[in-house]
């Protein structure tokens, strides 16, 4: 079962068409691929046919608010197993080589803590150049790893090394590093749906109700989910979180546009209902902005929102074949949770105790660790207060057994 993940910076040369082929082969092998593309790069392949093919945006930009907003370019050089650049041109080999970081492909090399491998392409005289030679030892001797040169015809109508080579050499290459086990997946062929984060209802145009939901446990629950191979779609709420790796995110603000989306991504064979979804919404938005002054502070009042989750659970024909609930408690967790299974209809319920009278939510909501209680039908698990991550897998584990045991257990 595979759940490597490949950082793929795109350089600027003609070989670059065939980082394409590359990714196909890494996507086809359960590989996720995040590309970057260099400004050169983009002169010779599209962002539109990098992404359709990694089935990730294609970062570009350093200076994109987006990007740096949700990850930022230290994250990003630490989100994979393995940075791959390829092509690896003469001036994308001497910026890292030298250190400089200029652009997001530089940059990302030089925050890295991850391992490199450059698949070089260039024209012979510039391979053979001495300054080439000397960044190639440095970098070598920095630990990055190389495939190929080849020797041969090249696209400038000369002949000798600077070929890049073969996609299905780097792939071999990209699979030895990794060390990747390319059977499928226990959630191979399964759809799972996630909601997470917080939803924001608007009160006026420029203020909404919401809640301190991160979002970071249930991303680390998508992201293991797919990790395991299942087709994961992530509804969310608003976060500061990068989607995880071979997952699909939608972006919702409310409850009520959770919900529908929910309800437009079944048929799904799991729910997991993680987001802190907003309980009330002001029952209209104030269609300008309300100000001081004008007669007091305004009265906003607030209707019901729909229960995703108790509707996800419903019986119908959609209904996913396991449904997991989450439940935030201050207090009387064991309690509340169990009426909590029994009133929204769910399989199971993991609860946690987000400690109570704290200003600012208690060290959980937010935090980024969690102690869990998991609840269903059978009886009771306690999980020992682990990383959020650490949850997220042990949580995908028990989903992959439970649908593979069809929902025996
Ligand atoms: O009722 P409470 O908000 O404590 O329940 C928490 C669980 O219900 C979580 O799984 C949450 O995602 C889900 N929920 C929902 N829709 C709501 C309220 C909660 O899906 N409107």
């Amino acid at each position: 079962m595979n759940h490597k993940r490949v950082l793929l910076i795109v350089g600027g040369g003609v070989a670059a068409y065939k980082a394409l082929a590359l990714v196909r082969l890494l996507r086809k092998a359960g590989i996720a691929v995040r590309p970057i593309l260099t400004a050169a790069g983009a002169r010779f392949v599209t962002p539109l046919s990098l992404s359709a093919l990694a089935e990730d945006a294609v970062r570009a930009d350093l200076f994109s608010l987006g990007d740096e907003a949700e990850m930022g370019h230290i994250q990003l050089s630490r989100s994979a197993d393995l940075v791959l650049v390829v092509p690896a041109t003469a001036d994308l080999m001497a910026k890292a080589a030298h250190g400089l970081a200029d652009d997001l492909a530089s940059t990302t090399l030089l925050a890295t803590d991850k391992p490199v491998m450059m698949a070089p392409a260039m024209n012979v005289r510039m391979w053979l150049h001495p300054a080439t030679r000397r960044n190639l030892a440095t970098l070598k001797s920095d630990g990055v790893t190389f495939i190929g040169p080849d020797e041969g015809a090249m696209a400038c109508g000369e002949y000798g090394p600077g070929r890049m080579a073969e996609p299905e050499a780097i792939f071999e290459a990209v699979v030895a590093a990794l060390g990747a086990d390319l059977s499928p997946g226990p959630l191979a062929g399964r759809h799972v749906l996630v909601t997470a984060g917080p939803t924001a209802e608007p009160i006026d145009p420029v203020r909404v109700l919401t809640n301190r939901s991160s979002g970071k446990q249930g991303y680390a629950i998508a992201g293991a989910l797919a990790v395991l191979g299942a087709r994961v779609t992530l509804v969310s709420g608003p976060t500061a979180l990068a989607p995880p790796l071979g997952v699909d995110r939608l972006n919702i603000e409310t409850a009520l546009e959770m919900e529908a989306a929910c309800r437009n991504a079944l048929p799904a064979d799991a729910a997991v209902c993680v987001a802190a979804v907003s309980d009330w919404r002001p029952d209209a938005a104030f269609p300008l902005k309300l100000k001081k002054g004008t007669g007091g502070p305004p009265t906003v009042s607030l209707v019901e929102n729909p229960d995703i989750l108790a509707g996800l659970a419903a019986a119908g024909p959609h209904r996913p074949g396991l449904v997991v609930g989450f439940a935030a408690e201050t207090h009387d967790l064991e309690d509340n949770a169990r009426a909590k299974l029994k009133r929204k209809g769910c399989d199971w319920i993991v609860a946690n105790d987000v400690g109570g009278g704290q200003a600012g939510g208690g060290a959980i909501m937010g935090g980024d660790e969690n102690e869990v209680l998991i609840i269903d039908r059978q009886g009771e698990e306690r999980w020992p207060r682990a990383g959020k991550a650490e949850v997220a897998r042990r949580l995908a584990a028990r989903i992959a057994a439970s649908l593979s045991s069809g929902g025996k257990i």
